[in-house]
């Protein structure tokens, strides 16, 4: 267990990694503007994946879909990701994400009046150098895998946090600041999983003129107001709840800690955080100040304060979603409009050496899109002779209407059908 708050456990599996050419194309920021173009997505009732757009526009700059999607061992990028590049649920003032990431601009904005500076659009897009070793990530860390992370190219991926972006905005002289951004996992399919989901970042700095006059070393300054800050924002969110503060592990914090609040009836992780490690700020030009920072998934939060049962939603644009939220409501409980029934679908495979459930998510999804609600190991064993079967479980089901045998009967052929091709597995 790593740095993984957001959404999913990454850093869990062995690693594969690849190396070959490198490119390098949106690699530099563009600030925040609150508004955004246009509030329409693209087509909301199909079940398959809309053909992806052929240029997305991120960060100001076009991006072509032959600079994504490519058929390179380096790069495992399929169109269903590409297809979400761009859409920027975060800054829809009337989306939950939206509206989430607002009230917490809100609650900097009057404790810290000017001081914050904000960022919501920087470029996805970005060197393996800022994701992970700007934020000293290990050379062997699971989470550089190519089973875990989405890359371009071998010296290119979609971030896979927002602390991708410190150690640059560090460069830049920023010393409070706040990133919000979409970020790419891959992972397991359930309803809280899903491989695009949004998260926020917090970094503030401190010269010695702040710790000076107060009794405790700089370590202990900053860990101290880091804590009051998030306790306040944690209030701000959910109210008066019941926290506590765990001692954990990031690659970039020293110390590191991880907030839970106990909320309907259960402690919540909320979010990441710690002392920045020394060594990011002194490459940053920063040898005699101290940092904290702060890392938490919006997805994870907004299902609990919007009470959002799957994580699917927040991409449907279906009025009785959409209608439901509207700018500045934080908290306001979501009606579900219906609950259509669920199909499943077991299928049972030989695995080879090289399978690994992600890259069975991805097919599925590949084919299914978002009707594709969980994909769950159901049975596992291994033969006299060394084989090792697992059995999965597919639960198809639309939040927006009711599904035929027929269709899913199709989709489920075709997943077969490309399991095994795809996969090296041997169906039973
Ligand atoms: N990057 C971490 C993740 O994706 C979250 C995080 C934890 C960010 C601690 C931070 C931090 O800045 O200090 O899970």
């Amino acid at each position: 267990m790593a740095f993984s708050l957001a959404n999913s456990t990454l850093f869990s599996k062995p690693s594969i990694f690849l190396h070959r050419r490198s490119l390098a194309f949106c690699l530099h920021f563009s600030s925040i503007s609150t508004a955004l173009p246009s509030d329409k997505v693209h087509s909301p009732r199909k079940w398959r994946h809309p053909v992806a757009a052929s240029l997305v526009e991120l960060g100001g700059v076009k991006i072509a879909r032959e600079e994504i999607v490519k058929d390179d061992p380096t790069n495992n990028v399929p169109d269903s990701i590409f297809s979400k590049l761009g859409m920027q649920l975060h800054r829809r003032g009337q989306h939950p994400l939206g509206i989430l990431k607002n009230a917490i601009f809100d609650y900097f904005d009057t404790n810290y009046p000017n001081k914050f500076n904000k960022f919501d659009d920087l470029c996805p897009i970005v060197s393996v150098k800022v994701n992970f070793d700007d934020v000293l990530v290990p050379a062997d860390h699971v989470s550089r895998s190519y089973n875990d992370t989405y890359y371009v190219d071998s010296q290119t991926v979609l971030r896979c946090h927002t602390s991708a972006h410190q150690a640059e905005l560090l460069r830049e002289g920023h010393t409070h600041f706040l990133v919000t951004g979409d970020v790419y996992r891959r992972d397991s399919i359930d309803s809280t999983h899903y491989p695009v989901f949004h998260q926020m970042e917090g970094v503030r700095v401190f010269t010695p003129a702040d710790w000076e006059g107060s009794d405790t070393d700089a370590t202990s300054y900053a860990a101290e107001d880091l804590k009051k800050c998030l306790e306040g924002l944690a209030r701000h969110l959910f109210g008066g709840v019941e926290m506590r503060w765990i001692d954990t592990y990031f690659p970039f914090t020293n110390p590191s800690f991880e907030l839970e609040i106990f909320f309907q009836e259960k402690w919540l992780e909320v979010l990441g955080c710690g002392v920045m490690e020394q060594e990011i700020l002194k490459r940053s030009g920063r040898t005699d100040n101290v940092a904290w920072a702060f890392g938490l998934g919006l997805e994870r939060l907004a299902m609990v304060l919007f009470d959002i049962p799957d994580i699917r939603l927040f991409w449907t644009t279906d009025e009785r979603f959409t209608s439901q939220f509207s700018k500045g409501q934080l908290g306001v409980k979501f009606k579900p409009f219906s609950k259509y029934p669920p199909c499943y679908k077991d299928m049972s495979f030989w695995i080879s050496d090289s399978f690994t459930e992600n890259n069975l998510c991805e097919v599925v999804r590949g084919i299914a899109g978002d009707l594709v609600e969980e994909v769950k190991l159901i049975d596992n064993f291994t033969n006299k002779k060394g084989m090792t079967s697992h059995c999965y479980r597919i639960a198809y089901r639309s939040m927006e209407r009711s599904l035929t045998d027929e269709e899913i009967n199709d989709l489920q052929w075709k997943v077969r059908e490309q399991v095994e091709s795809k996969l090296k597995v041997v169906l039973r």
